[in-house]
């Protein structure tokens, strides 16, 4: 079963009628075991060409990650929509006075360099003024603080701080407005105002609705 090997003393039924610098070869079968491994792996290759292949059952590494991909999302969502202190660039909450000192403390410790300590700014923009490259809503600062614009200096810290921490960052950003800096930056970017809007009867306030106010607007009042 393991092997065909012809018994050395008939050996010279087998051997073959050449015979180089005294070298001579025998003709002996195939070891039954090697050949029908041999055959196995030809059976296998062609399950594996139709699986693959021709009728496309099996899924190849790449539609492997996307399957994966797929279900970790789904995952992520369920969790997601199960966790109510859920934060993200859409409903940002602004912190009470804790959280915005917690926001100022993070500030101090890792915005400084760019912002300067009274958010006047050097190499970032003034944090003070109603002038925002990326619009000033509490919503957009997180968006921004979140994201980042790593191009233009300003990295991406959503490594650093959970959604919680960027959010007291945010808040602490917005009880900067209007205070004083020593050296402040010009402006730069657009004039923003969170949409105050009056009407004659009772003010309808809208926090955070993301719209641009023109400074000439009535009734511009500071949130
Ligand atoms: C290495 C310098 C640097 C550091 C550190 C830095 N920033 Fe910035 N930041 C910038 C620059 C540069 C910009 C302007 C980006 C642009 O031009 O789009 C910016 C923009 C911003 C803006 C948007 C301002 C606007 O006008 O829209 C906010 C908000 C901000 N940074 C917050 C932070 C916070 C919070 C931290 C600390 C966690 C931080 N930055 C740390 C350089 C920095």
């Amino acid at each position: 079963m393991f092997t065909k090997a012809v018994p050395v003393e008939t050996e010279e039924d087998i051997l073959m009628d050449h015979d180089y610098d005294g070298i001579k070869e025998l003709d002996n079968a195939l070891p039954p075991w090697w050949k029908y491994g041999f055959y196995i792996t030809i059976g296998v290759a062609f399950i594996y060409l139709l699986n693959f292949h021709v009728f496309g059952i099996g899924l190849n590494p790449t539609e492997e990650y996307s399957a994966e991909m797929e279900s970790a999302r789904i995952k992520k969502e369920k969790y997601e929509a199960s966790n109510k202190d859920r934060i993200d660039e859409k409903n940002v909450p602004m912190a009470a006075a804790d959280g915005i000192q917690a926001g100022k403390i993070l500030f101090e410790a890792n915005c400084v360099a760019c912002h300067l300590s009274d958010g006047g700014g050097s190499v970032g923009p003034n944090l003070t003024d109603d002038y925002w490259l990326h619009k000033g809503s509490l919503n957009d600062i997180y968006n921004t603080i979140k994201v980042g614009y790593p191009d233009k200096g300003m990295q991406s810290w959503s490594g650093q701080f959970t959604p919680k921490q960027i959010s007291y960052l945010s808040s602490y950003i917005k009880t900067l407005r209007g205070t004083k800096p020593a050296a402040p930056k010009a402006q730069q970017g657009e004039f923003y105002v969170d949409e105050v809007v009056a009407t004659d009867s009772a003010s309808v306030i809208k926090p955070d609705s993301g719209k641009v106010a023109k400074p000439d607007t009535a009734a511009i009042i500071k949130k």
